[in-house]
Formats: structure tokens, sequence, C-alpha cells
């Protein structure tokens, strides 16, 4: 569905994703793992197009992705659900999840459909609509998150590191939430550092490492201890 070959980027002379190749399959969940400054997020933001790739591609059904402002590559359906969330905290949450729909602000019927399908999902959500973002618990910022994606229409959502800060309860429940998006058939690339939980709900794997793949394959395949390992290594080494 989604096809990266040989991807660069920098932050002026610092390349922080030094040819990444990877392929991200249609209806399945996708996992990046890898330590902390492996260059996850920066893979992430340049899917989106907000960092932009000195070379390789990004390619999705033949269309080239590498060079598109970002708001036309969340028009062709790949939206992603930042790391730490970024909900307008000073917005309520109805407001934060029409500003999903910016695209489609012509198509109130669909839009209106569209949140009532995202109210059911999370009626938690529901229950709060006429709050502000920033007064949610981090859990419920997160549902909202994904709440605000949905609301783009996403053919591909990515995800980075939606446990993060969440209490170990809070996370199951979110990978509940992102295994029901899974089996209803959505595409689903997501960034865990969480290797242990994210490998239980994986359909395909990568582990990133110093901005290069160094591992790839089916949790099904690999040693988990060994590769869990690998994935927290740098951490530790970072720390
Ligand atoms: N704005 C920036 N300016 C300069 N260097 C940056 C910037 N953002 C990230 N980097 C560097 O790029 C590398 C990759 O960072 P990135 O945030 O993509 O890692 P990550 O895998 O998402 O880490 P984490 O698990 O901590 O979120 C790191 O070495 C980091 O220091
Ligand atoms: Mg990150």
């Amino acid at each position: 569905m989604l096809n990266i070959r040989d991807v660069r980027t920098s932050y002026g002379k610092i390349a922080a994703l030094k040819g990444v190749s990877l392929d991200i399959r249609e209806g399945g969940l996708t996992c990046l793992l890898g330590p902390n400054g492996a260059g996850k997020t920066t893979l992430i933001w340049t899917i989106a197009g907000i960092l932009k790739a000195q070379a390789g591609s990004i390619n999705m059904g033949g269309d080239e992705l590498v060079g598109l402002k970002p708001h036309n590559i969340v028009t062709k359906g790949v939206v992603t659900v930042p790391e730490n969330r970024l909900v307008f905290p000073e917005m309520s949450v109805l407001d934060n999840l029409h500003a999903g729909a910016f695209a489609y602000f012509k198509d109130k019927e669909g839009v209106a459909r569209d949140l009532e399908d995202v109210l059911q999902r999370f009626p938690r959500l529901r229950e709060r609509s006429g709050q502000m973002a920033g007064t949610l618990s981090g859990g419920e910022q997160q549902m909202l998150a994904v709440g605000r994606a949905l609301m783009a229409r996403p053919k591909i959502l990515l995800m980075d590191e939606p446990s993060t800060g969440l209490a170990p309860i809070i996370v199951e429940e979110i990978f509940e939430i992102i295994g029901g998006l899974r089996d209803e058939g959505r595409t689903i690339f997501l960034v865990e550092q969480n290797a242990t939980l994210a490998l239980k709900y994986a359909d395909h794997f990568y582990l990133l490492e110093q901005g290069h793949v160094t591992f790839g394959g089916q949790p099904g395949e690999v040693d988990h201890d060994e590769l869990i390992q690998r994935a927290y290594l740098g951490a530790r080494k970072a720390s």
C-alpha cells in the first residue's frame, strides 16, 4: 500500500534517516520498533510531508508522496496520529474532531456521519464533547487524537507511540482500540517502543536502529526476547 525506498532525511547536517526502505501492507498492522533517537518520529513526519526527504521515494499505489504538501498527503488518505497526541488543548472535543475533517468541510452530511461513527466508537468522547481537550485524561486525549484522525477518512493511519505516558491499563485499552481498527481491515503503521505489546498485535514489523532498518519480518518468525532486547538496547545506552 505504501512503499518506502531508500529514504534519507536530515536535520541540517545530522542525518536521521540513512536510507530507509520498508513496506506498509494493505489491511494490516505494520509495526516499527526501535530505541530512542532511532529516527521513528522522523520517518512518520517524512511520510506526512512535514519533513522533506532529501532522497528516496514514498509510493502509494503509483503516486509519489515525496515533494507533496502535508495537506495533500492527508487528502490522499495518509493521516497521522502524532506523538504526544497534540490535540488542541483549548478547543472542545467536538471542535478537535471537526478539525480532523478540514478537507471535507463542504460535505456537511458526510462529516456529521463520520462524527457520529467516532462518537459511537468512543462513548467517552461523546460524554465529554463540550469539554476543552486539555482537561481530558491522557488516555482520553489519545482516543481524541485517534478520533480526529478517523475524521480525516484515512486509508493509512500512522500512529506515533500512542502508549507514551499512559498507565499500563490504559495502554492495554489503546491497543485494543488499535487491534479493533486493524480487525476492520484498516491499514495501520504503528511506531512503538513497547515492543512486547506491539508484537502481540503486529502482522509485520521492522526494527529501526540509528536511521537504518536492521531487521524485519512477522512476529511468529522471530525470537521475541532477542528482538525486544534490541528494541530497548539503544534506550539503555542513551540513558
Ligand atoms: N529538530 C531536530 N533537530 C536536530 N536533530 C533532531 C531533531 N529531531 C530529532 N533529531 C535527531 O534525529 C534523530 C532521530 O530522532 P527521532 O525523534 O526521529 O527518534 P525517535 O526514534 O522517534 O525517538 P523516540 O523514541 O525518543 O521518540 C535523533 O538522533 C535526534 O536527536
Ligand atoms: Mg519519536
